[in-house]
């Protein structure tokens, strides 16, 4: 099982015609239990840390503040050996396939060099080895080995970074974006793949998307984390959340984007946006949907809601939301 605990991650940038440094803040207090075999996804606009969170979870950059543990000890990722231990437990396959392969090699090195860095595969066996993975990703190895990437088609070069990743035998997967660069017509296949993937070795999946209906074939038997600014401000069962969102923003995304039937629009079209998403400094006081909330207040501004359960289905529920006034809502919306 993996844990996060309050994981943050801040960024110093310098904007233009800022001569001060200020300081961004890409994930806020973010805690997430994930365990094996469980699928989440995380659901977002563009900008509100997804990647970010996924490339602290996956040990590739460290968190500002935090800790993320494994089986409850709490485990640091500072040297070249621990990451190379935690590349055994986590992958992630990255949101773009093409800038995280080498152009000038041929596949069979980009392949190869991951197997013998961490010890997955003899020099002699090589080949066998990486003909093998290509196989179980639907590449035809005996075509694709001595490609270069832009041989490749888009499809081609997500299921060799997907291949690359599940060398390694990790207990947890993280796909980012996985299918976003794709064609439509390619995208159910690859998301049956993880899906069958992942049952059959058991992986704990974490999806990420900025697409609700993405996420709701991924994880119809997991869960959902809804992202805002850093902030994860709605987690719960991927089907309690969808049929019954509780955050004012997971319910702008579902209306713009409707699950069933219906006009799909632009978020921007449902919510305005009163500023550049990303480029906020993320205040860490206040709510940070309160510049877009339709029902802000101003103590939505003096106090920053936390993740806490929603008690209105029962004892058992696991759903959580951040939003003051959630419950109070619900309960005129009942009345
Ligand atoms: N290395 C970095 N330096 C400064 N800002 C960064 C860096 N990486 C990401 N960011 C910023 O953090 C925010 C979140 O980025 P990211 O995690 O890529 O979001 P998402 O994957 O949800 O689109 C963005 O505003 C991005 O510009
Ligand atoms: S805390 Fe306030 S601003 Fe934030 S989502 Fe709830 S009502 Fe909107
Ligand atoms: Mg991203």
């Amino acid at each position: 099982m993996i844990e996060l605990k309050n994981i943050s991650k801040q960024f110093d940038i310098k904007g233009k015609g800022h001569k001060k440094k200020r300081t961004f803040v890409a994930v806020n207090q973010v805690n997430l239990t994930w365990k094996r075999g469980e699928f989440i996804s995380i659901v977002g606009e563009s900008g509100c840390g997804k990647s970010t969170l996924a490339k602290i979870i996956a040990g590739l950059i460290s968190p500002s503040e935090g800790s993320l543990l494994l089986d409850e000890v709490e485990n640091k990722i500072n040297t070249q050996a621990q990451r190379a231990r935690w590349a055994k437990v986590v992958q992630v396959v990255p949101q773009d396939p093409y800038a995280s392969l080498n152009p000038v090699r041929k596949i069979r090195s980009s392949m190869g060099d991951a197997l013998l860095y961490h010890k997955m595969a003899k020099r002699n066996e090589l080949d066998h080895k990486i003909e093998e993975m290509l196989d179980l990703v639907g590449l035809n190895s005996k075509e694709t080995l001595n490609k270069y990437p832009h041989q490749l088609s888009g499809g081609q070069r997500q299921r060799l970074v997907i291949a690359r990743a599940l060398s390694l035998d990790p207990d947890f997967l993280i796909a980012d974006e996985s299918v976003s660069m794709m064609d439509v017509s390619l995208r159910v296949g690859v998301l049956d793949y993880f899906k069958k993937i992942a049952s059959e070795r058991e992986l704990g999946l974490l999806f990420i998307t900025h697409d609700f209906r993405i996420a709701r074939y991924i994880s119809f038997d997991g869960k959902i984390a809804v992202m805002y600014l850093g902030n994860i401000v709605e987690f719960g069962d991927t089907q309690e959340v969808l049929s019954h969102p509780l955050h004012p923003y997971t319910q702008s995304l579902i209306s713009a984007v409707p699950l069933i039937a219906g006009k799909e629009r632009r978020i921007e079209e449902v919510i305005p946006k009163s500023f550049e998403v990303g480029k906020v400094y993320a205040d860490r006081q206040q709510c940070p949907f309160a510049d877009r909330c339709p029902f802000a207040r101003t103590d939505c501004y003096e106090q920053k809601p936390l993740l806490k359960t929603y008690n209105g289905n029962g004892s058992s529920s696991t759903h959580q939301v951040a939003c003051h006034y959630a419950e109070a809502r619900e309960l005129i919306e009942n009345v």
